[in-house]
């Protein structure tokens, strides 16, 4: 049976550079409290009616496709993860197909939604297709657009101050070679915490989940006599600010520190690998003292460990591939080499995976 390799990589990230004093002019907060806390000195920001997660996201698959020395009609599927699609339906695969100018309609898009681990759940998902024989040439691209949808109230400051946009993508195809590829993919969920990073509203929850909140009930921001209209988005809700994202960050930086690494032993131990043998450690970019704390327990140099949150701050799905490409781009990761990737985030879920370069 093949194994999957990465056969060309590409990231694309927006020209306009936020840095944390910028953020001040709509926030009480400082730069020094963003760079203590999260590391993170400066993101980037889409120009507003120009870019969205399909062009971001058509610009990195171009890299990607161009350095994979195959053309567009050769894609036969799209993987596309974001936690930031431009509509709520359809979502972002076929987008960005039309966005490519992909017009093989035996090409299948499919979106995934699990936030900042959604690379790594496309990666095994890609993964499954290669090896069965499926598809050739899978295109996989992380990409986000945080900035229209945040909260630039100081209300929103954790959020706000952490997430940016851009976007990273691969071509995934099937190799012969015996010691090349994807060795192992890991995958987690737990359900339990799904509002601890969420954005509830809009949606078409109807208030249902609140059975599970252990505080009491929750204002949704909408009538609960209502039989049908008005459930969906109110009014309350807008000048309430419920329809931003919502993060409880202590929680989730407790879970994302245990999960890491047992997410990334779990993967080693399945191929009989141990931490010396890594090359390369690229963790999602949620926050970097959470990639250092991961770094410490692996025992890692820091020559062993990408980190670009610096310059991007959080860009979820994106920021695997974007932090691959780069590594990638410096010379960082060369052939043979063992490359971990790793990532936690919103629902919970989790996962890693193991590439032999
Ligand atoms: C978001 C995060 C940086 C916040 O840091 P923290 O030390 O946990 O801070 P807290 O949320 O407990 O807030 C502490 C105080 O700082 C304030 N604060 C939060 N964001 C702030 C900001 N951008 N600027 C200034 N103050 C801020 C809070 O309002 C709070 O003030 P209070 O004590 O007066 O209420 C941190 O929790 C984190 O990184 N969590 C993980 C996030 C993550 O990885 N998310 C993506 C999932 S992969």
């Amino acid at each position: 049976m093949p194994r999957t390799k990465i056969a060309g990589i590409g990231f694309h990230v927006p020209e306009r550079v936020v840095t944390n004093e910028e953020l001040t002019k709509w926030m009480d907060t400082s730069d020094e409290w963003i760079v203590e806390r999260t590391g993170i000195h400066e993101r980037r920001y889409v120009k507003k009616y120009e870019e969205t997660p399909a062009t971001l996201a058509a610009q990195a698959a171009k890299i990607a496709i161009e350095r994979a020395g195959i053309s567009k009609d050769d894609i036969d599927f799209i993987i596309f993860a974001t936690l930031s699609p431009e509509f709520y339906f359809p979502g972002g695969g076929v987008l960005l197909q039309r966005e490519l100018g992909i017009t093989n309609t035996a090409c299948g898009a499919l979106d995934i939604r699990n936030q900042c681990s959604g690379f790594i759940y496309g990666l095994s998902v890609a993964d499954q297709f290669i090896r069965s024989g499926m598809y050739k040439n899978i295109l996989l691209v992380g990409s986000e657009v945080q900035s229209i949808g945040l909260d630039f109230s100081t209300e929103g400051r954790n959020i706000t101050a952490i997430f940016g946009d851009g976007a990273g993508a691969v071509v995934l195809q099937p190799t012969e070679k015996e010691n090349q590829g994807i060795l192992a993919t890991k995958l987690h969920s737990d359900g339990t915490y799904a509002e601890k990073l969420a954005l509830i509203s809009p949606g078409s929850h109807g208030g249902y989940h609140n059975k599970y909140n252990p505080d009491g009930d929750i204002d949704y921001g909408f009538d609960h006599d209502l039989d049908l209209g008005g459930l969906f988005i109110t009014q309350k809700m807008v000048d309430d600010g419920m329809l931003y994202p919502y993060m409880d960050g202590q929680f989730v930086f407790k879970m994302a520190v245990q999960k890491f690494p047992e997410v990334i032993h779990e993967a080693l131990n399945e191929v009989g690998l141990q931490t010396s043998d890594i090359n390369m450690f690229i963790p999602h970019q949620a926050n970097l003292r959470i990639s250092q704390f991961v770094q410490r327990l692996l025992r890692l140099q820091d020559d062993q460990v990408w980190n670009n949150i610096q310059k991007y701050g959080n860009t979820t799905a994106a920021s695997i591939p974007i932090a691959l490409c780069e590594a990638w781009e410096a010379g960082k990761v060369k052939e043979g080499d063992l490359v971990a990737l790793a990532a936690f985030g919103s629902g919970f879920t989790w996962g890693s995976a193991l590439i032999r370069w």
